[in-house]
């Protein structure tokens, strides 16, 4: 229970990577907080989250939206009184190169990538210095490291959120809060499994492990990062590959 009564915010928790963390942080015994612009997906993993003895709240936001970010904050204050941790997790891809993206392309995964991750920190920042506590983390990308073929605006946003979390922790580590990226590899999502199946083999195929990692690795990663375990890290960008880079 290295999370006991931690209030945890984790964005875009409907699905996938930030769906596993909602459910690892509840198991380590935090008071979850779902969010994520899919309703059915919020309602459905609160009440997993609830019938499995958790407490959880969940809310329709949409990260590019400040004023319904602004309002989940206010009610989680409301019913919690503090925010202990956010994690910065919801993201899309709009993946073409460079010489086919669009603007509009291009422009959505800024908003929702980047200038979300800004305007959730945001939304909580004065919340943690006024606790002198809290953890930010976001979701990075081993894009984030080394770039992608057909990412122009994903690559930049997930080296973008690495840099947030270096100003953060420059700028907050003296008011008791630390701010870190996660840097996963292909982790077997729907953001992932949506992609064809010839390419998803020759995704396998490059990892030494021969396979995705599941989204309950990644989740395992948040949990140990959001706990007191890792009070001396921050400003990291923690890579979880299975060897993928080397
Ligand atoms: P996913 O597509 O399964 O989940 C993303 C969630 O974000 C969805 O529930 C979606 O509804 C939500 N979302 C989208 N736009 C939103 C908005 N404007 N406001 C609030 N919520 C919104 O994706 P997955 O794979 O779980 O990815 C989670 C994070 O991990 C993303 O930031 C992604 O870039 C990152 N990541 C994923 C990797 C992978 O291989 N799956 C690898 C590296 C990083």
């Amino acid at each position: 229970m290295k999370l006991k009564d931690k209030v945890a915010i984790i964005t875009g928790s409907a699905s996938g990577i930030g769906e596993a963390t909602a459910i690892r942080f509840a198991a380590d015994g935090a008071k979850v907080v779902v969010c994520d612009v899919n309703q059915a997906g919020v309602d459905a993993v609160v009440a997993g989250l609830t019938a499995s003895g958790a407490q959880a709240v969940g809310f329709v936001v949409d990260v590019t939206k400040q004023e319904t970010i602004v309002a989940m904050v206010d009610a989680v204050k409301e019913k919690w009184g503090r925010v202990d941790i956010l994690v910065n997790n919801a993201g899309i891809t709009q993946d073409a190169q460079l010489y086919k993206m669009t603007d509009d392309q291009f422009d959505r995964v800024i908003d929702i990538n980047l200038k979300g991750v800004y305007n959730c920190t945001k939304a909580v920042v004065d919340t943690m210095i006024a606790q002198n506590y809290g953890v930010i983390l976001n979701a990075s990308s081993v894009v984030g490291v080394y770039g992608n073929f057909g990412q122009t605006n994903y690559a930049a946003t997930k080296f973008g959120v690495i840099g947030f979390v270096k100003t953060w922790a420059k700028e907050l580590g003296k008011k008791g809060i630390r701010a870190n990226a996660v840097c996963p590899g292909f982790v077997a999502t729907p953001m992932v499994k949506a992609m064809p199946e010839k390419v998803l083999q020759g995704m396998e195929e490059k990892v030494p492990m021969k396979r995705l990692a599941q989204p309950s690795e990644i989740a395992s990663v948040y949990a140990f990062l959001a706990s007191d375990d890792a009070s001396y890290i921050n400003g990291a960008a923690i890579e979880v590959t299975g060897g993928l880079t080397l």
